[in-house]
């Protein structure tokens, strides 16, 4: 299943998708005025939840939303099962399970609700099926499964649950991080107009024009953000198959593994001054890696490469990696490109991060002043 999803979230495949980020992004920007209030974690939310669910079942949210669509009644559900899925003690230690009894008894009415409504998006998809032109991720699971419900239904609604939070909570740091760093913003800036060639009157900046080549810093906060506030802190649990040695350490078959991402990123065994928003640490390794490919060979300090496991790696990795930075290109570029960004109340925003099942900006709001 893993493949046939894969393959529409492909490099490849996404070109086709970039027009959905950007008409999404054209929606956004009729929603951003000059010298006004604008709360990323607010509308950033919409944005990335409208490209997820025009992926998977061509549908969209308008930003004025009816209370009574499909769609409306299936995010608050799935917002509450990821919500619900945060860190929940017994399921590290069996004795505590009885004192979760009700939560879990939530969890379980929730997710049927919500299976239910996906069914009804399921069953409309399957009606109006052409098998030579599939619209969507859903259709093409649709015809790649000869119709196995329950799976296609399932495979929805992670997808829609793994990615909508995930995307938004990124951009909605890398939002705060530039507006704290009004420097960094200018050397984006700076970047953009050389790809638009000191053009300032474009309505809009095409990602086929963003030769990230040329935006080589914007690509270095973009890493940045994700090393300093990886999104998903922890990798999906793994189980050993066999006994194992890692290093010196025996681990016996059937023991759970979850890797600690968030540690590795933020670790001063692996990073200079890791609690620092730095993207220039991303430019002088890669320059240094192009003077001499070896240098880091052997050592994983200051291997900003080896280190960077925001997506996970090997099979279970991440199957939205490329989704999400496009997204965020096409996001930043053409709000930097319109408007300087400036914390609304005048100070610093707080970058600290809360948590849940994964990580994200306290609420916080930016005034935009047009360039
Ligand atoms: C900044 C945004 C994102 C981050 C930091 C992120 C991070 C991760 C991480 C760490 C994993 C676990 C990998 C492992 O344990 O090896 C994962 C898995 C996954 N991600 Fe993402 N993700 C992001 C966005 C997305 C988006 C936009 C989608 C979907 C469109 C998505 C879909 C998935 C799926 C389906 C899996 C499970 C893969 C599997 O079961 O094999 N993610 N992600």
């Amino acid at each position: 299943m893993k493949s046939i999803v894969g393959h529409s979230f492909t490099k490849m495949n996404l070109t086709v998708y970039v027009s959905l980020f950007e008409k999404h992004m054209k929606l956004l920007l009729l929603n951003m005025n000059d010298n006004q209030k604008f709360s990323p974690t607010i509308l950033i939310p919409k944005f990335s939840l409208n490209v997820i669910i025009e992926i998977l079942i061509s549908k969209e949210i308008p930003y004025s939303d009816r209370e009574d669509s499909v769609l409306t009644q299936l995010i608050n559900p799935v917002k509450e099962l990821s919500d619900s899925l945060s860190i929940d003690i017994s399921d590290y230690i069996s004795i505590f399970k009885p004192f979760f009894y009700f939560k879990r008894l939530k969890y379980k009415n929730t997710a049927k609700h919500v299976f239910n409504l996906m069914n009804e998006i399921y069953m409309d998809h399957f009606e109006t099926l052409d098998y030579k032109k599939p619209r969507d991720v859903m259709d093409e699971l649709i015809i790649e499964t000869e119709g196995d419900q329950k799976s296609v239904i399932h495979v929805c609604l992670d997808i829609f649950a793994a990615g909508v939070d995930t995307s938004a909570h990124f951009i909605e740091f890398l939002l705060l991080y530039l507006t704290n760093h009004p420097e960094y913003q200018e050397k984006i800036y700076q970047e953009i107009m050389t790809i638009v060639n000191d053009n300032k009157s474009l309505d809009f900046i095409f990602y086929k024009d963003c030769d990230i080549n040329k935006l080589e810093f914007l690509d270095a906060c973009i890493k940045e953000t994700l090393r300093l506030r990886p999104i998903v802190f922890l990798g999906l649990p793994r189980v050993a198959t066999e006994d194992t040695m890692i290093k010196d350490i025996f681990v016996p078959k059937g023991t759970q593994i979850i890797g600690n991402v968030f540690g590795i990123l933020n670790s001063e065994s692996y990073i200079k001054s890791p609690s620092i928003f730095k993207p220039e640490r991303w430019i002088e390794y890669y320059r240094a890696k192009k003077q001499n490919p070896n240098v880091f060979e052997n050592s994983l300090y200051n291997n900003l490469d080896k280190i960077s496991v925001h997506f996970g790696i090997g099979n279970r990795s991440c199957l939205g990696k490329n989704l999400t930075v496009i997204q965020a290109i096409v996001c930043i570029t053409n709000i930097l490109y319109k408007y300087k960004l400036e914390p609304f109340d005048g100070k610093l925003i707080d970058d600290t991060e809360q948590w849940s099942v994964v990580i994200k900006p306290k609420h916080y709001n930016l005034k935009l002043i047009k360039r």
